[in-house]
C-alpha cells in the first residue's frame, strides 16, 4: 500500500537505487525535500519500504498554474516491474489533483521513459545529458 513517508525515510532507497549504494544518505538529499509544500510517497509489502518517490512544487518551462517535479522515483530491485512505481504516481497524482495542483513534470531518464510514457507523461524537451548520470528527457503530465 502507498503512504505518505517522511523526507528521512526515502534516502535509503534513493542512495541504492539511484546512487547505486555510493553516497552517504545526506547526499543524498534534493535541494526542496524538506520545503513543507514538498510530499515523500513510499509503497510498503507489508512493514517492508519498497519504493519511493518525492513531490517538490516546482514550476517547468511556460506550463502555466501550479506544478510540482516528481524526483528520486526508486523502486528496489526484487519489486521492480510488479507494477508499484505505477501505482505510486498514479497515487500522487489523485492526491494533486486534490490539491488543484495544475500539473506534474519530472526529468527522466532515458531508459525509464517508457515508465512514464504508460502514465500519460509526454516528453517535452529534447534529449539532455546529466553529468554521471546519463540521457534524459523532461517529461509532463497535465493533472487537470
Ligand atoms: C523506473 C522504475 C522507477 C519503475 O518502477 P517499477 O516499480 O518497476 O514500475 P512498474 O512496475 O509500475 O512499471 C514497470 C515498467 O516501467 C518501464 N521501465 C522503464 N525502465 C525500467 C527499468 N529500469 N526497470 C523496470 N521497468 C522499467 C517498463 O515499461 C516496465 O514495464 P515492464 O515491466 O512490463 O517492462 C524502477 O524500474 C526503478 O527504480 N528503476 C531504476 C531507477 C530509475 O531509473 N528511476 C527513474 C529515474 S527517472
Amino acid at each position: 500500500m502507498v503512504k505518505f513517508i517522511s523526507k528521512d525515510d526515502i534516502l535509503p532507497i534513493r542512495n541504492e537505487i539511484l546512487r547505486e549504494g555510493k553516497l552517504t544518505l545526506e547526499q543524498c538529499r534534493f535541494q526542496g525535500d524538506d520545503n513543507p509544500e514538498s510530499f515523500h510517497l513510499g509503497y510498503f509489502d507489508g512493514e517492508q519500504l519498497v519504493s519511493v518517490a518525492s513531490f517538490h512544487p516546482q514550476s517547468y518551462g511556460e506550463f502555466v498554474g501550479r506544478g510540482y517535479q516528481l524526483r528520486g522515483m526508486a523502486t528496489l530491485k526484487a519489486y521492480q516491474s510488479k507494477g508499484l512505481g505505477t501505482q505510486l504516481v498514479n497515487f500522487a497524482i489523485v492526491y494533486l489533483r486534490g490539491q488543484k495542483v495544475n500539473y506534474v513534470w519530472c526529468n527522466a531518464r532515458k531508459v525509464a521513459a517508457s515508465f512514464y510514457g504508460n502514465l500519460g507523461f509526454e516528453i517535452v524537451s529534447s534529449e539532455f545529458d546529466i553529468p554521471g548520470i546519463g540521457p534524459h528527457y523532461a517529461m509532463y503530465l497535465k493533472v487537470q
